[in-house]
């Protein structure tokens, strides 16, 4: 029986479970299913080999076409389309999972699914879909989004790349900075503007393949973390698509990235979760291993009030991530909840990977042992996707407007 079967049918039956759920204490035993799969997987495949990707910046090619195989590539996308038809719950358990054990890993299937399938499953005709999704779905191809710009990351809505429009094709020019999978990826959407007079309301998304004449990539970038994983510049020449890759309407390409994002976060919230609970697992495993003054380090309050503070951390994070995604699933509003979801799970991330080393002393601070891996690729998610202070910014504008006279 394959994992995607196991994945679907898992899904199907909790549905309803899922949408009444009014506590998030425990997940319906059908979730825990497809999370134990998720887990089974990452326990398998990718905990062994994550040190060694990291080590030699090798993307989990293999590793991405197993998910692709299990339906994780493409998690909300509908059947027919060839996705996993699954809900944002399931996608952020399986994030989760998969990050726990390598999170470069887990950015490749967070920036295809819900980066670059996401705006096109929402705002895309039908022949989008077919056209720019259903190649997607099987791990063969990623997806990339092509938001930030050197000059402007924080102030999205500054883009400076232009579309203009030149009989029935659009000409982009500009350079698209920080695009996780760009090296790797089949696809990118690109957000450029075709009206500058008009600022945010003048940019309009775009859908560009990879390679294409007149988009070349810039150095593959050396970062501190989630190293499997590329990263570079996009730089758009003179480059030609034709008017029917436009996303959505002209114009509205600042709401489809925001839009985008406001689902995006959630998949980082539960990628930065994953390195939580890994930095844990690694800090709790090896405090009871561990002697000293004759006993296990476990033992020493010290150590243990550090992996209480990590446990609340990790447990806190986890529910807004899972309420987040319930919102999400139940069509009501979550931008505030989302936002609080990565800020809360990417200081977690941060928090734990930093008292794991601790508790671990030398050995966590050499290759031999994950913590160090844990504490380099904990700090993106404190960045990407928007900084801790964009969603400070966020979850603030959400409270003013909820409190306005
Ligand atoms: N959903 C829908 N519409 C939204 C929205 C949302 N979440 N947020 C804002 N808008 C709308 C507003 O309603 C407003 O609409 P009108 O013009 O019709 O009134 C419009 O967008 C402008 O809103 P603001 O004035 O609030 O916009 P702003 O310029 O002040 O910016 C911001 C707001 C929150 C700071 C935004 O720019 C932002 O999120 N910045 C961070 C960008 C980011 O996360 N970048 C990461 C890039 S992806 C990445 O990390 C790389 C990767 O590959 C992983």
């Amino acid at each position: 029986m394959s994992l995607l079967f196991v994945c679907v049918t898992a899904l199907r039956v909790c549905v309803g479970g899922c949408r009444g759920l009014t506590q998030l204490a425990e997940l319906p035993e059908t979730h825990q299913i497809l999370r134990q799969t998720c887990r089974d997987y990452a326990d398998r495949e990718l905990t062994p080999v994550a040190a060694q990707l990291d080590k030699e910046h090798t993307y989990p090619r293999k590793q991405i076409q197993e998910l692709g195989a299990m339906g994780v590539m493409a998690m909300e996308v509908p059947e027919e389309l060839g996705g996993a038809g699954m809900d944002y719950l399931a996608y952020s358990l399986a994030m989760e999972e998969i990050s726990r054990g390598c999170a470069s890993t887990g950015v490749v299937v967070s920036v295809n699914n819900s980066l670059y399938i996401g705006p096109v499953l929402k705002f895309g005709s039908e022949k989008q879909k077919k056209e720019w999704i259903t190649p997607f779905t099987t791990g063969e191809k990623v997806g990339c989004f092509a938001l930030s710009e050197p000059g402007n990351g924080s102030d999205a809505g500054a883009a400076s790349t232009v579309a203009r429009l030149d009989g029935d094709e659009w000409v982009l020019n500009g350079t698209k900075a920080w695009i996780t999978n760009s090296w790797d990826a089949s696809a990118t959407v690109v957000f450029a503007t075709t009206d500058k007079s008009l600022k945010h309301k003048g940019i309009s998304a775009f859908l560009v393949p990879m390679p294409h004449p007149g988009l070349s990539l810039g150095k593959k970038e050396d970062k501190l973390g989630i190293r499997a994983s590329s990263t570079a510049n996009i730089i758009l020449e003179d480059c030609r698509v034709p008017v029917d890759n436009m996303l959505g309407p002209r114009g509205a390409g600042f709401k489809i990235a925001m839009q985008t994002l406001d689902s995006g976060r959630i998949g980082i919230a539960a990628q930065a979760l994953g390195i939580a609970q890994a930095s844990l697992d690694c800090a709790a495993d090896y405090a009871h291993k561990r002697k000293a003054f004759g006993a296990p380090i476990g033992k020493l309050q010290a150590v243990q009030f550090k992996l209480a503070d990590m446990a609340l951390a990790v447990e806190s994070a986890r529910l807004l991530t899972w309420k987040a995604a319930l919102l999400r699933d139940s069509k009501k509003p979550y931008i505030k909840e989302a936002a609080m979801a990565k800020l809360a799970a990417s200081e977690a991330a941060t928090l734990c990977a930093h008292q794991a080393i601790q508790i671990l002393g030398g050995m966590g601070y050499v290759t031999d042992m994950p913590a160090e891996r844990h504490y380099r690729d904990a700090r993106i998610t404190e960045i990407y996707e928007g900084t801790s202070e964009i969603q400070r910014l966020v979850i603030a504008g959400q409270v003013l407007k909820e409190y306005q006279l």
